[in-house]
């Protein structure tokens, strides 16, 4: 009772005053004893307006004291808890929950370190939908332990939408749980055009994804845009091989990114890094079926790209198109510059070591005299099985790919491949470190040329 005198300080009107101490009483009492707190509750139907709980009660209250909150109250603010159920989500799979996650969004986006959650047991259908902060409080978390399905492909989404579920300019967000995310994306997958992504990041910092499975998204699973410090841990990508441009992860305009313990098998890059990345690591994945580890397509359009200082390593890739890959369009600008994969194991990848900057998407692409430099790459420990050819490094002739090393490489064909290439390189200046299985004897050992100075990775530097 000691933290009522300090709500009731001298300057507040009586009739506050009076309202602060007995919502304050009742809300010590109501902290203090679970069977009051529940009869309180039920007596009081603006406090069940919003969810029923004690909580909730927690939240129309404190406001009211602004800075002069006592610490002990300010412990039930930050352990705030929405449950959509409470916001009218019926969690039956049919009904439209979209209205409801929105409300409990509102509610917890107020409170610093809100938990919003979505329970186990129940299956949550959800049009498009924005979990938007800028006015949100900081180190909201997204508790996933139901599923949450997406419309089929249908009228239910407009045409040329980008993402199914968003979480936008939040500070501190994180989407933990043991939970299913459906994108429901088989309809999608025979259709041309815009295909929606089903969770996407933007303009975010402090963002974790732990726990969660997300599968059969129309397109990329899960995308971080704009987005600074990001941990992705212990999460599931699921969806069929051969489903078209599901990438698992998706990153762009991010830095200080670590991706480990995952599992991923999509119908494409199990994880693509695209430019303005920098400061990412990858660790400890499990890749397959899909198109391996990817840097790019950069420089599509012309356009100019900065990659920079990515790890991939502890990583396993299996029936898989490529292992690790970076691919540029010719005509880009900019660079990709201090890239290492280290201790990869690979078993039946079509091609497991792959620099291809020409790359094109099937339609008719041009040659041209600009594109984006790539040096500093480093291979190393890249051991297992392949079934087309081992490496395959098609560097640009106006500005060949530098310093390109290679250590400990053991690459073995599939029993019973025939038709093998042979490792190829164009264009590729570097070294072997370790004699390599098999030899690769076409990297051309020589020093980076001025030109590659002036156009390559420097471009890229402010
Ligand atoms: C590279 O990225 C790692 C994180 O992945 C970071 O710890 C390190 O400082 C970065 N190094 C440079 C030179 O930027
Ligand atoms: C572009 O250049 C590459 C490498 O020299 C060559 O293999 C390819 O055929 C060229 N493509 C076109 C469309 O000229």
């Amino acid at each position: 009772m000691l933290s009522l005198n300090t709500i009731a300080t001298p300057n507040m009107k009586n009739t506050w005053n009076m309202k602060a101490s007995i919502y304050g009483i009742l809300t010590i009492l109501l902290l203090w004893s679970p069977e009051l707190g529940v009869s309180a509750a039920r007596d009081t139907k603006q406090w069940r307006h919003h969810d029923g709980s004690r909580q909730l009660m927690a939240e129309t209250f404190y406001p009211s004291y602004g800075e002069s909150m006592p610490s002990s109250l300010q412990y039930r603010k930050t352990s705030t808890i929405f449950n959509v159920l409470n916001f009218g989500a019926k969690g039956d799979g049919i009904s439209d929950d979209t209205k409801a996650f929105e409300a409990a969004w509102l509610a917890a986006c107020k409170l610093e370190a809100s938990t919003m959650i979505i329970p186990k047991g129940s299956v949550f259908l959800i049009k498009p939908i924005s979990f938007s902060g800028p006015n949100c409080e900081s180190n909201i978390v997204f508790q996933l332990d139901g599923k949450i399905i997406a419309p089929k492909a249908s009228g239910n989404w407009e045409s040329g939408l980008l993402q199914w579920v968003e979480f936008t300019k939040l500070n501190g967000i994180t989407i933990r749980g043991s939970g299913v995310v459906d994108g429901q994306g088989s309809g999608w997958w025979t259709k041309s055009g815009t295909k929606p992504t089903a969770i996407r990041f933007y303009g975010s910092s402090d963002v974790t994804v732990t726990g969660i499975t997300i599968q059969n998204s129309p397109q990329t699973h899960l995308k971080f845009d704009n987005c600074q410090s990001v941990q992705v841990s212990e999460i599931t990508v699921s969806s069929p091989g051969d489903s078209p441009n599901t990438d698992g992860i998706h990153l762009q305009n991010s830095q200080d990114v670590a991706i480990h313990s995952s599992k991923l098998a999509c119908g494409d890059d199990c994880v693509s890094i695209q430019t303005g990345c920098s400061a990412v690591k990858i660790q400890n994945v499990d890749c397959g079926p899909g198109h391996g580890i990817s840097i790019g397509s950069l420089g599509k359009d012309n356009t100019k790209a900065c990659v920079s200082n990515i790890t991939v390593l502890d990583t396993k890739i299996h029936d898989a198109m490529t292992g690790v890959r970076i691919k540029t369009w010719q005509g880009g600008s900019g660079s990709v510059q201090g890239v290492t994969f280290s201790n990869i194991q690979v078993s039946q990848v079509k091609t497991p070591i792959v620099i291809d900057q020409y790359y094109c998407d099937g339609s008719k692409c041009k040659n041209d005299t600009s594109a984006v430099g790539i040096s500093w790459i480093s291979f190393e420990n890249i051991r297992g099985t392949y079934t087309v050819n081992p490496v395959q490094f098609a560097c640009s002739d106006s500005l060949p790919c530098t310093d390109i090393t290679l250590d400990t490489i053991q690459l073995r064909p599939v029993q019973g491949s025939d038709h093998l290439g042979k490792p190829f390189c164009s264009n590729t200046y570097g070294e072997l470190k370790t004699s390599t299985t098999p030899p690769i004897d076409c990297l051309v050992a020589k020093k980076r040329s001025t030109k590659q100075a002036q156009y390559g990775y420097d471009s890229c530097q402010n």
